[in-house]
């Protein structure tokens, strides 16, 4: 068995687990594990933005619009927070090399559901790309971060209600992770669906551990589908997102029969049940998303991911209709976390998708997750820094064999998987139940 020690370990590479470390002291030795390769992450996948308040003038409707569409489930302080430190937060992906889309001296701000102004900050339609690739190279930078791929974590060590470091299958053995502080980063739920926007290696891991060691979770029903993901009757599990800020540009939702039958900019929970309903009523798979009417080469510029993914299948969006289908796309519940994204459990943080500061209420404003792993990683990497100096950390190692290992891996799926169909109700029905 082999044994590393840490100050701090973080699990994931997406946003909030890269950002963290970003932000943790580079007198700190930090690793960073991942299950696959660092970009097989949520964050590469995203597209549409990350919101920011405009300017000061914009904080107030920013929050509203972030507690309408939450359906005023949201934590407020949560999101007071979120908008107010939105500003700052995107200024330092910039100094960190993001360069977001410009217009004249500023930012090119497009606009997706629920968002009462155009507040999201983009780069054309792979933001998520851009923000990995620059925040994976400066922690590559960095000689105090070390980050392990393939290395899947299976538990935490658990010394009485203080979490102590993690255990991990890494390359058929199992290795321990001794740290003074554990982040959790690991993503949401999305391969417990038949079908889901997410990459294949998220299986909610971080939630199944939390809930084995008694950590506290929260909101686990509350589960977002996207609207528009493209309908493609070959695809298996992973369906290709055609971003809300498709329709945000103009893009129209039409049913079978070519009517149009719902205003696009609705939140995300509310156009989802519309297409639910035309989808019954046309006795059809999906509808389309009509971008024909836009400028062929503002479609090309403005979404060339989009447009060249499209085409591969067959499919010019710039002279047919997009065949698309609600499919799962995030998880607003998880491990219950306060303001600096503190768990139940002494020493464990959790940031991201996988954690529940209850910023997004029961529906996620379109663009917010990026934000949420942005500014709430901060947070905790700035109380880790003033605290960490006071953690003495006793060193325990489980001497679990491999075999164990793989079998508590399953089991973690089993858990979140039971977990979710206590919730009951239709996400049932959208489970995989072939596993
Ligand atoms: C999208 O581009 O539609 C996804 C962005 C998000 O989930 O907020």
């Amino acid at each position: 068995m082999k044994k590393y020690k840490v100050d701090v370990l973080i699990v994931g590479t997406g946003v909030a687990g890269l950002y963290s470390a970003i932000n943790l002291r580079s007198d700190l030795n930090i690793m960073i594990i991942t299950k696959t390769s660092a970009k097989t992450c949520n964050t590469y996948l995203a597209q549409g933005g990350i919101s920011k308040a405009k300017d000061l003038s914009d904080m107030k409707l920013f929050i509203e619009d972030t507690i309408k569409a939450g359906m005023y489930k949201n934590n407020e302080q949560a999101v007071k927070v979120l908008a107010e430190e939105s500003i700052e937060n995107i200024q330092n992906l910039t100094k960190l090399g993001v360069n977001f889309d410009n217009k004249g001296s500023g930012f090119s701000y497009t606009k997706e559901g629920a968002h009462r102004i155009s507040r999201i900050v983009h780069c054309t339609d792979e933001t998520g790309k851009a923000v990995f690739e620059s925040l994976y190279n400066r922690v590559k930078e960095r000689q105090n971060i070390k980050i392990l791929e393939n290395t899947c974590l299976i538990d935490i060590i658990n010394d009485e209600g203080t979490c102590t470091g993690g255990v991990a299958l890494y390359k058929n053995n199992v290795i321990n992770i001794s740290s003074k502080v554990t982040i959790l980063a690991c993503g949401g739920i999305g391969k417990l669906f038949k079908n889901s926007t997410n990459q294949e290696t998220i299986e909610g891991n971080g939630i199944a551990i939390a809930l084995r060691n008694n950590v506290y979770i929260q909101d686990l029903n509350y589960i977002q589908f996207h609207p528009t993901a493209l309908y493609d009757k070959n695809s298996t599990f992973k369906r290709f997102l055609i971003s809300e800020s498709v329709r945000g540009e103009g893009g129209k939702l039409i049913n079978i029969n070519g009517e149009r039958f719902v205003d696009e900019l609705l939140p995300r929970n509310v156009v989802t049940q519309a297409i639910k309903k035309e989808l019954i009523k046309t006795n059809s798979d999906y509808v389309y998303l009509d971008v024909t009417h836009l400028d062929k080469k503002f479609i090309k510029k403005r979404f060339p991911l989009i447009y060249s993914e499209c085409l591969k299948r067959r499919l010019d969006i710039t002279k047919e209709k997009i065949p698309v289908i609600p499919t799962q796309h995030y998880l607003m519940g998880g491990i219950k976390v306060d303001l600096f994204s503190k768990t139940s459990m002494e020493n464990l943080y959790a940031c991201g998708e996988t954690s529940c500061t209850g910023v997004h209420g029961a529906n996620r404003l379109a663009s917010n997750s990026l934000l949420e792993g942005l500014v709430f990683s901060k947070r905790a990497a700035d109380q880790i820094n003033k605290n960490i100096d006071n953690i003495k950390v006793k060193e325990i190692y489980n001497q679990m064999s491999y075999e164990e290992g793989l079998k508590l891996c399953k089991e973690n799926i089993d858990i979140v998987i039971r977990e979710l169909t206590k919730v009951g109700g239709d996400i049932i029905n959208e489970l995989d139940n072939s596993r």
